[in-house]
C-alpha cells in the first residue's frame, strides 16, 4: 500500500545552531503541502534531509514503510524522491529537448548510450514530447534554454526532475527570480502536476501557496509551529504575528 513519506522526529545541527527540532511530518499520494517560514527557518535543510544531501542527528524518514534514511541521494531519487533541478545544472547551450532528454535517458539507464541512439530510439522522444506539451514548453523545444524567459527556465527544471518519474517531489522556491509577470506559469505547471503525485512545495510567494497548497505547515527556527488548511493558517494569530513581525523587522 502506498502511504507515502513519514518522517519522525527529525533533528539535526549545524555546529551549536539547531536547524531542526523534532520535526514530524508526513506527504501522502496526492498531497499539495506548503512548507512556509521566514527566512533561515529550516525550510531548505529540511528538504535536504529529505533528499539525502544532509544527514540527520536523529530521526527517521520512511517511504512506504521503508526506512530511506540511510539511502544516499542518488538511492533515494531511485526509490522516488526528488528535488527539483537548479538552473545552475541546466546545460544553457543546449535545446529544451536535449536538456529533458538526459534524464530520461538516465532514468531508463540508458545514458551511456545516448550519443549513438537518442535520436533514434522513438519513446524516449515520445516521454520528452511528453513533458514538454505538460509544460507547455512544445513551441521552445528547440530553443537553447540560455535563450528562454527565467520563468522558462524554472519550468525546464521542473521538467527534468518529473523525467525522474519521482513519487515525492519537492520544489525549493519555484517561483523565485521568476518576474511577477510570469509567477502564473509556475503556479499553472504546479496545477497540472500528475495528480498522485505528493508534492511539496517550499516558497515565500503566499499567492502561489494559497493557489495551489491544501496543507501549510509553517516552520520557525527549525521546529512546526503549526499546521493547517490554507483557511486554517491564515486565521492563525501567531502565522499572522510571525509575518507582520518579520515585514517590521526589514
Ligand atoms: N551548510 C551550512 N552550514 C552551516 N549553517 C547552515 C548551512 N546551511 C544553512 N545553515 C543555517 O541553517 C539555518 C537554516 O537555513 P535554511 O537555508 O535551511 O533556511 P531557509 O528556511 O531555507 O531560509 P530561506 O527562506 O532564506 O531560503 C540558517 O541559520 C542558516 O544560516
Ligand atoms: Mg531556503
Amino acid at each position: 500500500m502506498s502511504v507515502g513519506l513519514e518522517v519522525e522526529n527529525l533533528n539535526m545541527n549545524f555546529g551549536g545552531i539547531v536547524v531542526a527540532r523534532d520535526i514530524n511530518f508526513d506527504l501522502r499520494p496526492g498531497d499539495r503541502k506548503a512548507l512556509i517560514g521566514p527566512n533561515g527557518a529550516g525550510k531548505t535543510t529540511f528538504a535536504n534531509l529529505l533528499t539525502g544531501i544532509l544527514t540527520p542527528s536523529s530521526g527517521t524518514i520512511r517511504l512506504d514503510g521503508q526506512d530511506i534514511g540511510h539511502l544516499k541521494e542518488s538511492r533515494r531519487v531511485k526509490a522516488g524522491v526528488a528535488k527539483t533541478f537548479q538552473i545552475t545544472t541546466l546545460f544553457k547551450r543546449m535545446s529544451v529537448r536535449e536538456n529533458i532528454r538526459l534524464p530520461v535517458l538516465e532514468r531508463r539507464g540508458e545514458s551511456r548510450n545516448w550519443f549513438g541512439r537518442a535520436d533514434a530510439n522513438a519513446e524516449v522522444e515520445d516521454e520528452i514530447d511528453t513533458l514538454l506539451t505538460q509544460f507547455n514548453l512544445q513551441p521552445s523545444a528547440e530553443v537553447q534554454v540560455q535563450d528562454l524567459a527565467y520563468g522558462q527556465q524554472r519550468l525546464v527544471e521542473m521538467a527534468l526532475t518529473l523525467a525522474l518519474k519521482p513519487r515525492i517531489l519537492i520544489l525549493d522556491e519555484p517561483s523565485a527570480g521568476v518576474p511577477s509577470s510570469d509567477s502564473h506559469v509556475v503556479t499553472e505547471a504546479i496545477e497540472r502536476l500528475p495528480e498522485d503525485l505528493s508534492v511539496l512545495i517550499i516558497e515565500h510567494d503566499m499567492k502561489l501557496v494559497f493557489k495551489v497548497a491544501n496543507t501549510i505547515v509553517v516552520l520557525v527556527d527549525g521546529a512546526i509551529l503549526t499546521e493547517g488548511t490554507p483557511a486554517e493558517i491564515s486565521k492563525d494569530q501567531q502565522v499572522r504575528d510571525l509575518y507582520l513581525g518579520a515585514r517590521h523587522g526589514r
